[in-house]
């Protein structure tokens, strides 16, 4: 049984999806922060598997000591669980330092209590800050973190870091995405923010289905060749798979440390410009935006290297940014008219 914390969240369900399409028993835990639990409902719509789940705060120790000892198969964890909006860990610092880490420490004390002896980390680029050279690999430095958000990352690899240096019989991935979009083919799954998207494509999607006005672009005076800023979007299906590979190493002891990391991305940078016009001819679909100045805490350019994952992992990116785009309006389509109204 593999446990998914956070897995009616958006990466989350995609990869209970792909979990059980291997065949592996999932256990979804998630306190319904940011989702809904009927992402359940549609995970067995497409797989024909339900996965078990449990309504499960992991930041708080009893409910997840109950987890473990309700469960006791689990035999690997991938932890999605986390707050993850960049702008609102500013506002709400202690907020996002209590909930991503007491669920990390939580989750990593049980597995030493019930010997579960794998864990892979949702982690992200946003470790990188603003790299001094690109494309970014796996050894590019850390910087210090934009945000709070951004910190809980890096502390939590620490934490992982240590824990993996004196267990040595737990064994640790940590991936780091670079900016995850699409949503599953079958549009029954996919992004769903609540309020105001803070990220480009769901803003992207939302105006082209008309329930925003424009879409802002954050600044054209950058040091790229349009101006605009330049990001590595990775499919959420492309991203699903590789937990799956990353899952399998772990538990046919593949791996090569008992801590690993890998970068994922497609290797190439698109700038928001770029994003707008590939959506635009993708979908037939006009978006009015506005250009504006630049976000805070926003950085230039960022495109992963991904050959530690395409040779380590045996993991590409399949999808282009154009097919992406298709899936992620697909599915604010089908949400709009068919599960918004519910
Ligand atoms: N952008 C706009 N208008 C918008 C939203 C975004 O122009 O309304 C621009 C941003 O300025 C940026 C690009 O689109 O240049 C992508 O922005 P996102 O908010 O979609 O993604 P970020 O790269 O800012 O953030 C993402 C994740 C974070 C993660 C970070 C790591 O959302 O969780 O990548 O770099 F920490």
């Amino acid at each position: 049984m593999i446990l998914v914390t956070g897995g009616t969240g958006f990466i989350g369900s995609h990869t209970s999806v792909e979990l059980l399409r291997e065949g592996f028993e999932v256990l979804i835990a998630d306190n319904l922060s940011n989702s809904y639990a009927d992402v359940i409902d549609r995970i067995e719509e497409i797989t024909g598997k339900r996965p078990f789940f449990e309504r499960t705060d992991l930041s708080n120790s009893e409910e997840t000591d109950l987890l473990f000892e309700k469960y006791p198969k689990i035999e690997a964890i991938i932890h999605f669980a986390a707050s993850k909006a960049v702008g609102e860990s500013v506002e709400k610092p202690l907020l996002y330092y209590k909930n991503n880490l007491n669920s990390l420490m939580n989750i990593l004390e049980n597995m030493k209590r019930h010997s579960v002896k794998n864990l892979v980390f949702s982690s992200s680029c946003t470790v990188y800050g603003e790299p001094d050279e690109l494309p970014v690999h796996e050894r590019s430095p850390i910087k210090i973190a934009n945000s709070p958000y951004g910190n809980t990352k890096q502390i939590s690899e620490e934490i992982i870091q240590d824990v993996a240096k004196v267990s040595s019989e737990i064994n640790f991935i940590s991936l780091r995405y670079f900016n995850p979009i699409g949503a599953h083919p079958s549009a029954l799954i996919g992004e769903l923010p609540l309020g105001i998207p803070n990220n480009l494509i769901p803003y992207i999607t939302q105006t082209g289905y008309g329930l925003r006005e424009a879409l802002k672009v954050f600044g054209d005076d950058y040091n790229t060749p349009d101006g605009s800023a330049i990001r590595d979007y990775i499919d959420v299906v492309d991203l699903s798979r590789a937990h799956i590979i990353s899952i399998k190493r772990l538990l046919n002891h593949k791996n090569k440390a008992n801590f690993e990391i890998f970068n994922l991305g497609t290797g190439t940078g698109s700038s928001v410009f770029e994003v707008i016009r590939t959506f635009e001819k993708v979908c037939g679909q006009k978006i009015n935006f506005k250009v504006v100045g630049r976000r805070e805490g926003d950085i230039e350019k960022v495109w992963a290297d991904t050959r530690y994952a395409n040779e380590e992992l045996g993991w590409k990116a399949e999808k282009t940014l154009g097919q992406s785009l298709k899936t992620a309006w697909d599915w604010e389509n089908y949400y709009r008219k068919n599960l918004e109204k519910k």
